[in-house]
């Protein structure tokens, strides 16, 4: 099976430019100005506490169809033009978590948190891509991208204030929360 790896490598160069950094849990990241977005086919060599952080977009867990529906309906994709704010938030979860049943998690994420119940009413705004790393060997178990309009900004507060208070988040063990804007 072939994989896109998609690599996140802060440094000087790079697209994207760092606005903002919060540590919200687990060990920060280290400093850096910009972030550069590749793509490789080839699995690059691991750096275990740093950049680049790597992950693949893979297939749904917890989608149902109707949900998948709703999702494709609000999709534009990522680049538009106009959406030159982005958040990248890494995040790992807890052995606790990953111990869960599939059915568990499920009912956590959705059923009592409403993940994406909640955030669909983001969409077409906020666009997204979640790109999964805990089998790569990874310090994060997720890779998180979002883009939308600078106006959005304080909606996309919004959301991710949300999601903090859901028991989903109980399981988060480390997430930093990088803001960026595209020159
Ligand atoms: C427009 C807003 C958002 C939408 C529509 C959305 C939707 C989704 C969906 C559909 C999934 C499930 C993917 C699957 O079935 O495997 C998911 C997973 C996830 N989302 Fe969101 N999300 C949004 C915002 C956020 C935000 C702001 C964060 C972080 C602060 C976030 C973090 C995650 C994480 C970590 C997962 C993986 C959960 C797991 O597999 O344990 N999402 N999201």
């Amino acid at each position: 099976m072939t994989h896109t790896f998609t690599l996140f490598t802060g440094g000087a160069a790079g697209a994207w430019r760092v606005t903002g950094v919060r540590t919200l849990c687990g060990d920060p990241l280290p400093e850096t100005s910009r972030i550069a977005i590749t793509h490789s086919t080839a699995m690059p060599s691991p750096h275990l506490s740093s950049w680049p952080l790597i992950g693949v977009a893979s297939h749904a867990r917890y989608v149902q169809k109707a949900e998948r529906a709703a999702l494709s309906a609000r999709q534009l994709g990522l680049g538009r033009p106009e959406a030159t704010s982005a958040a990248l938030i890494p995040i790992a979860k807890s052995q606790a978590w990953w111990d869960l049943t599939q059915e568990e998690r499920r009912e956590i994420f959705e059923t009592r948190s409403r993940h994406i119940a909640q955030s669909l009413a983001f969409m077409p705004a906020i666009q997204r891509q979640l790109y999964h790393c805990r089998d790569l060997g990874q310090p994060f178990d997720f890779l998180t991208w979002f883009e939308f309009a600078p106006t959005d900004a304080a909606r996309f507060d919004d959301l991710v204030g949300h999601l903090r208070e859901t028991e989903e988040w109980r399981y988060v063990t480390r997430e930093i929360d990088l803001r960026l804007t595209r020159d």
